[in-house]
């Protein structure tokens, strides 16, 4: 997934915004993340990517596709892990 990629899909906030984020602001704990436009906030699939991004290292992030991610986590929601807020970013339509 490249830099404009979207990491939170419930707020819409892109992997550049995550990582300028890390660099400009220091968080101590990756929870700080959330304060990076609510990332993490919302169902909670993309905490574990939050926490990536915040370790500075190498990402899964850096091999999924968009296609891959959005897949996965559509079957985290169907599976009932959690719950996107209104306006989130859609599940794919297509079967999974
Ligand atoms: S994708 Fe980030 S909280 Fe749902």
């Amino acid at each position: 997934m490249d830099l404009d990629a979207k990491v939170c899909y419930c707020f819409h906030v892109t992997r550049r915004k995550l990582v300028n984020f890390v660099r400009q602001r220091k968080p101590k704990v990756a929870s700080q993340l959330s304060e990076c436009g609510g990332a993490g906030t919302g169902c909670g699939w993309c905490i574990p990517f939050l926490k990536q991004i915040f370790a500075q290292g190498d990402t899964e992030l850096e091999t999924l596709t968009p296609e891959e991610y959005a897949k996965r986590r559509a079957e985290y929601i169907k599976s009932g892990k959690g719950t996107p807020p209104p306006g989130a970013t859609p599940l794919p339509t297509d079967p999974v």
